[in-house]
Formats: C-alpha cells, sequence, structure tokens
C-alpha cells in the first residue's frame, strides 16, 4: 500500500542531554541527568531513573565523578563534535524534519547571567544552519530534561516562580537568535513529567521540608506551564507564526475489562494521566475532576489571575505527544511492565520489548483519533520507537527486522487515522541516531537507524553505522510504498 498524505513530514528526533556530551565545554553548567552515575540493571524492566535515588545529597557526592563512577549522559552520542557527519546521515536517510533540543545550560548555564553564553548560540547557529543547508525543517525543544543543576543550587527548581522568568529570558534569546532557522517550538519536552519526577525539573523534596509531595510535583508543574505559555505568548508575538506547540507523554490505556467499575476506574486514569494535560495546553484551564483532586490531596496552587489569563489565552498551535506503548488500568501490582518513568498494567493481546514496552500500533490509530475528536488541533508525533539491545555484525551494521515491522506497523496505523479523517502532519521516531537511555542510562538500549559504537561505559569509538532500517526507511521516502 501507498502512504497516503504526501506532504506528511517524517523525521527523527534526539535530545541534547542524552545525544551532544561534552557537558561541560564552552561554558555549558551540568544538568541534573548528566549528574546520574551509571548502574548496571538487575532486571531489564525496571528504570534506573526510579531506583537511583534522585537526591540532591547524592548527586552532589558524586558530581566531581570523584567515585570512579560513569555518566552516560555527559559523553551521550558525542554529537557536538561530530553534528555534521549526523546531519548528513538524515539527510542521506530522507529524512524531512530533524527533532532536536537546545541545552538551556550552554546559552544559560547559571540561568541568572544578563548575557548567554556567545559559544553555546555559536553552536546551535552552526547545527541549525546546517539543517537548513541541508533542506532539513527543524522542531526544537527548548527544554528537554536538562534544567541546570545550579538552578536547583540557588534556586530550588522550578517550585520557585523566579525560574519562570529565566526561562522566559533564555526563550527570548532563542527566538531572536533562531527564529528564522527553527520551523516548529516545543517550550517543554513531556511536561507531565514533573508530576512523577519533579527531580528531573529540579525540584528537590529536600528543599521543601515542610511540603507535601503532591503539593511540590503540582507546583512545580503548574509553573512550567505558565512558562509554557508564556512562550507561546511570545514565540506568536516576536515570530508571526502558528508553529508553537508542546510535548506530553501520552500514555494511552485500556480498562482491564468491560466490567462498569473498572471502566469508572480507567477513565480516572484517562483523565487525568491524559486529558488532563492535553486540556491544559489546548484549552489553558484546570478541569473540574481536578480541581476535585487538589481539595482531596490538599494541594493549594500558588496562582493568581494574570497566571490563568496567560494559561487561558495562549493554547498551542498544534498538539505534540510521545506514544511507545499503551497499558491496562486494573491491573494487580504484580501484573504490571516496564514504562520509561512509571510501569503500566499488562495486556495479553500485546508483546512487548526486553524492557517490558508493550507494542500496539492500533493503540496509535485510536490515540490518532481520540485526540482529533477532542481537541481539533493538527496533532504530530514527536517520538515513536522501539528500544533494542543491539551489537554490530561483522558486516558493521544491525539486522533490525523487529524495528522495521514496529516502524511499518506504526506507519500503517497512522495512515488508517489519516483516512479516518485525523489532521495528523508529522513524525519524528525517537533516538534515530542511537543516544543514552533516558530512564535507564544505558547505551545499550537502542532505538536508532543509525548505530553509535559506544558500550555503556562509553567504551568504542563512537563511530556510527547505518543498520538495516536505515535503508528500509530511505526506500520507504523515496516510494511511500508500505
Ligand atoms: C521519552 C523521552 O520519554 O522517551 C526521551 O522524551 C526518552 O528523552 C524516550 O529517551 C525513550 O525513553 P528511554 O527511557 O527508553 O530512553
Amino acid at each position: 500500500m501507498k502512504f497516503i498524505k504526501k506532504d506528511f513530514l517524517w523525521g527523527g528526533a534526539t535530545a541534547a542531554v542524552q545525544f551532544e556530551g561534552e557537558y561541560d565545554k564552552d561554558g555549558k553548567s551540568c544538568s541534573v541527568l548528566e549528574m546520574m552515575p551509571y548502574m548496571k540493571l538487575e532486571k531489564r524492566d525496571v528504570m534506573a531513573l526510579g531506583h537511583s535515588t534522585l537526591s540532591k545529597k547524592n548527586l552532589e557526592r558524586s558530581f566531581e565523578n570523584k567515585e570512579g563512577l560513569h555518566y552516560p549522559k555527559r559523553i551521550g552520542s558525542n554529537h557536538y563534535n561530530r553534528y555534521k557527519e549526523d546531519i548528513d546521515l538524515l539527510a542521506e536517510a530522507k529524512i524531512d524534519i530533524y527533532r532536536m533540543s537546545i541545552a538551556w545550560g550552554r546559552i544559560y548555564p547559571n540561568g541568572d547571567e544578563a548575557k548567554p553564553n556567545e559559544k553555546g548560540l555559536e553552536f546551535y547557529r552552526n547545527v541549525l544552519t546546517y539543517c537548513k543547508q541541508k533542506g532539513l525543517k527543524v522542531m526544537a525543544t527548548l527544554s528537554h530534561y536538562d534544567t541546570p543543576y545550579t538552578i536547583a543550587q540557588k534556586h530550588g527548581g522550578w517550585m520557585n516562580k523566579e525560574v519562570i522568568d529565566m526561562f522566559m529570558k533564555y526563550a527570548k534569546t532563542i527566538f531572536t537568535e533562531f527564529g528564522d532557522l527553527v520551523d516548529y517550538w516545543l517550550p517543554f519536552n513531556e511536561i507531565n513529567m514533573a508530576l512523577i519526577f519533579p527531580m528531573i525539573s529540579a525540584t528537590f523534596p529536600e528543599d521543601y521540608p515542610n511540603v507535601s509531595f503532591d503539593q511540590l510535583r503540582f507546583q512545580t508543574l503548574h509553573n512550567q506551564l505558565v512558562a509554557q505559555a508564556k512562550v507561546v505568548q511570545l514565540g506568536h508575538e516576536m515570530l508571526k507564526k502558528k508553529n508553537m506547540g508542546c510535548m506530553i507523554a501520552n500514555m494511552t490505556t485500556y480498562p482491564i475489562d468491560c466490567n462498569p467499575v473498572n471502566v469508572i476506574e480507567w477513565q480516572k486514569f484517562d483523565q487525568q494521566a491524559r486529558y488532563f494535560l492535553f486540556d491544559m495546553v489546548a484549552k489553558g484551564e484546570y478541569p473540574t475532576y481536578m480541581i476535585k483532586m487538589f481539595e482531596k490531596l490538599k494541594v493549594k496552587l500558588h496562582t493568581n489571575e494574570e497566571e490563568m489569563n496567560i494559561l487561558k489565552n495562549n493554547p498551542v498551535d498544534f498538539l505534540t505527544f510521545s506514544y511507545y506503548m499503551t497499558g491496562v488500568v486494573g491491573e494487580t501490582t504484580a501484573n504490571k511492565v516496564g514504562g520509561n518513568l512509571l510501569s503500566m498494567g499488562k495486556n495479553p493481546f500485546l508483546k512487548a520489548n526486553e524492557w517490558g514496552w508493550q507494542i500496539d500500533p492500533q493503540g496509535l490509530r485510536y490515540t490518532l483519533n481520540d485526540l482529533w475528536d477532542r481537541y481539533h488541533l493538527p496533532l504530530f508525533i514527536s517520538e515513536n520507537g522501539i528500544g533494542w539491545d543491539e551489537k554490530l555484525n561483522d558486516q558493521k551494521t544491525v539486522e533490525d527486522d523487529y524495528r522495521i515491522d514496529y516502524m511499518k506497523e506504526h506507519f500503517i496505523a497512522i495512515n488508517d487515522a489519516i483516512e479516518d479523517g485525523v489532521d495528523v502532519f508529522g513524525y519524528t521516531m525517537w533516538g534515530v541516531i542511537d543516544l543514552v537511555s533516558n530512564s535507564s542510562n544505558e547505551m545499550s538500549k537502542r532505538y536508532g537507524i543509525i548505530y553509535v559504537d559506544y558500550d555503556d561505559y562509553h567504551n568504542g569509538t563512537g563511530d556510527r553505522f547505518k543498520k538495516k532500517s536505515f535503508y528500509w526507511f530511505k526506500k520507504f521516502k523515496e516510494t511511500l510504498e508500505l
């Protein structure tokens, strides 16, 4: 079959903190995740991020790397030094759009400087200019899990409203410098993850001993949502384009069965884990079920009328989300499988990868229909893909047929959704060039169509090799044949 939409944007995605390396070069400061050492996982379906006690005390103990530990995100895939080669490969794969992120700590290392770091700006100017030369469109994320650690140290992270102003200064600099080089903007990656791990937003519970964890996580998220809306407003004013989105970690689930009691339980999960977030960026108002939940949890958001108006008046122009897997609500804890930051109920109808991520292309068709019906905003799938432990063979490639199957089935699901009438305009496969896993901090959880020769301890040359899926994707792009 031929893919139906000819102007659909096909691409690949990466994130600075997992890909660039050179974490302290040319004036950059360290971000929270760059302080997280590698831990060998006993079981693949656990998350290192959840298991490492992400406390300030623990992170600071190993800050200077005195203990001989390995910090994978400090090296990433060494894209900082290899960006031209990487962009050449993306162009060769016939990618239309590259989703990348800008590291806040390269531009304002402490967040509170009066002037940006010229060296950091120079790096991104080079990257973006080269993308344009190679004919790639760019989607840029301003904050992909890499709030500078100094913002935790000096300002208490995103709990502090001053951080909103620091972020706005950063966004203004980026729009001024690169407004004409970037096609689509995402202020935050998976903004809802602040609810599960406020620490990756540089908000550490130990700095707020008298604040409940619920108050901490919802306030951290609220401040980011205000910043998100303000960036949309600023972008519209400065760039005069309708190209502002926000990225949500989508967690599609199904009820365990058709018992109405279980359906209600599922509906509540779905509201809180999914609709709440999409509503906030698309409609700008807290849904009533969240207000009720705040009462129950004794959460009192510090906010005011001005913030609420900013939220209400600055919805996104398009919705984007990550989609890897689906889960079941109502399963016992024993019957849970991995997810990157949250475990989900097992579905007997689905197969999973080694990390327990359940493969569900039909769920993507369902999700696209669901979001389109509810919001009537153009949709973009900004992350999707399959992590696999891979080794180069003697021919210096990887026979990743499972990835080809995964892509093909998900592309068919997108095609079906378009046939259903959904307005979805693009797709960027996650970790198109292998990079360090966000949650498990491993290099060996590989997503790419391009292999990077590093192991979990960064032994290796760092050289790039094309996997079988690289050639499959390229051919698909040339023919649109599935
Ligand atoms: C998304 C993140 O949650 O999933 C990425 O935006 C991440 O940063 C990706 O890498 C895959 O998750 P993981 O944990 O397997 O790297």
